[in-house]
């Protein structure tokens, strides 16, 4: 019966940053460094807030689009800190986290034959969705322009059949974002071509040094813009499973709501009470948590510069990217052997595109003396396979 499944279901893999963590996960002596899963525990007053809703028996179906007071904050998060206004009875949908956001947005949008341009190497919850909805993925190499997908490599990459471009940043895999000036030349080529743009933002609120600057603040291509964030990584909430999406106009927001309504009708009406919580008195639990993970962010930097790899700082999220392409082996069979005899375990390069190989990506969403001891097995495998 195997020859029945859909051709497409048959065409896409189970992620390869998975396939990596389910090798190494019943491996006791492995230490991880693998996955993007915040370590601390949802805040106390988020918690609270959640036990309370199930206690006020708030457990039933929600709106569709997710509790206008959940819709209501997010806009005012945007508002207050992006100076981007949505309206939340028309504009804003809350989904099952940013996954399902990503999900909805393609089938809304994309038709057989279209394509979408993404960066390479990048987050992997992409391209198979793509795939699903019939459409084609376009990868951009981004490896010699600094791990930045340019306005200029994206007017090149613009063919008839281009519906989208999705640009996740900071960047998954890379912890690369955009500065002002560069979103700036990127609206100004989305607002000369009938495209969408999909701008995921989920990594927002763990910006270091400067603010994060949302693409939305270019008022010209809101007709064209689709933003997606929630709550997953700003407030350690992976399992609550809220995200959202703002989408004006009322228009495209409306067709987003149907594919929505159908696939989910809303998502935990459980959750969504702690994502109020985060949204409307959860900032302070951000910023410490992006001050602990800055910490680390520096301490791997150092760590990996003493062992001579080529790298560099990385802006946001919690993620390095590190050349390996000296070892002249696969991305792949380097982890294999990291894992194998150094007992670390960090994601081959090739989990996130073809533009991935040559590269490791290192979490740094775990303690600092794991990550010390994760750097402390990986220093001598370097040394001894670098000739
Ligand atoms: C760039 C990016 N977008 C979306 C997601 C999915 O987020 P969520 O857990 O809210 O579905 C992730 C998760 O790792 C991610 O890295």
């Amino acid at each position: 019966m195997e020859q029945f499944i859909n051709d497409r279901v048959k065409r896409i893999e189970i992620s390869g940053i998975r396939q990596f963590f389910n090798m190494v996960a019943d491996k006791k002596d492995i230490l991880s460094l693998t996955i993007g899963q915040p370590d601390f525990p949802t805040p106390d007053h988020i918690k609270e807030k959640t036990k309370e809703a199930i206690e006020n028996d708030y457990t039933a179906y929600t709106a569709n689009a997710g509790i206008l007071s959940l819709r209501e904050a997010i806009s005012n998060f945007y508002s207050k800190n992006y100076q981007i206004s949505y309206d939340p009875k028309n504009e804003v949908i809350v989904t099952v986290g940013a996954s399902q956001a990503i999900d909805v947005t393609f089938r809304t949008l994309l038709n057989e034959g279209d394509e979408v341009i993404l960066p390479g190497p990048v987050y992997p919850g992409y391209e198979p969705l793509i795939i699903l909805a019939g459409a084609k993925p376009v990868h951009i190499d981004t490896r010699e322009t600094h791990f930045k997908i340019t306005a200029e490599q994206i007017e090149r990459s613009i063919t008839v059949n281009t519906k989208a471009i999705i640009i996740p940043y900071p960047s998954n895999p890379t912890g690369v974002t955009l500065s002002k000036e560069e979103l700036a030349e990127i609206a100004s080529v989305i607002e000369r071509h009938n495209l969408f743009l999909i701008a995921d933002e989920i990594y927002s609120e763990l910006v270091y040094e400067q603010p994060h600057f949302s693409i939305g603040q270019f008022a010209e291509i809101r007709d064209k813009l689709i933003i997606i964030n929630g709550v997953s990584k700003s407030h350690s909430m992976t399992g609550f499973r809220i995200g959202y999406i703002l989408a004006p106009p009322e228009w495209l927001a409306k067709q987003m709501l149907k594919v929505h309504q159908y696939n989910v009708s809303c998502p935990s009406s459980i959750s969504q009470y702690g994502a109020l919580e985060a949204i409307n008195n959860g900032q302070e639990d951000s910023k410490k948590m992006k001050n602990v993970y800055q910490e680390r962010r520096d301490y791997v930097y150092a760590r990996l510069k003493d062992m001579n790899l080529a790298t560099y700082l990385p802006n946001g999220g919690f993620y390095f990217f590190i050349d390996i392409s000296h070892l002249h082996l696969d991305s792949f069979t380097v982890a294999v052997q990291l894992a194998e005899e150094a007992k670390v375990a960090l994601v081959p390069g090739s989990a996130f595109s073809k533009y991935g190989e040559g590269f490791l990506r290192l979490s740094y969403a775990y303690n600092l003396a794991t990550i010390k001891e994760g750097l402390d097995r990986l220093e001598p495998y370097i040394n001894n396979h670098t000739n």
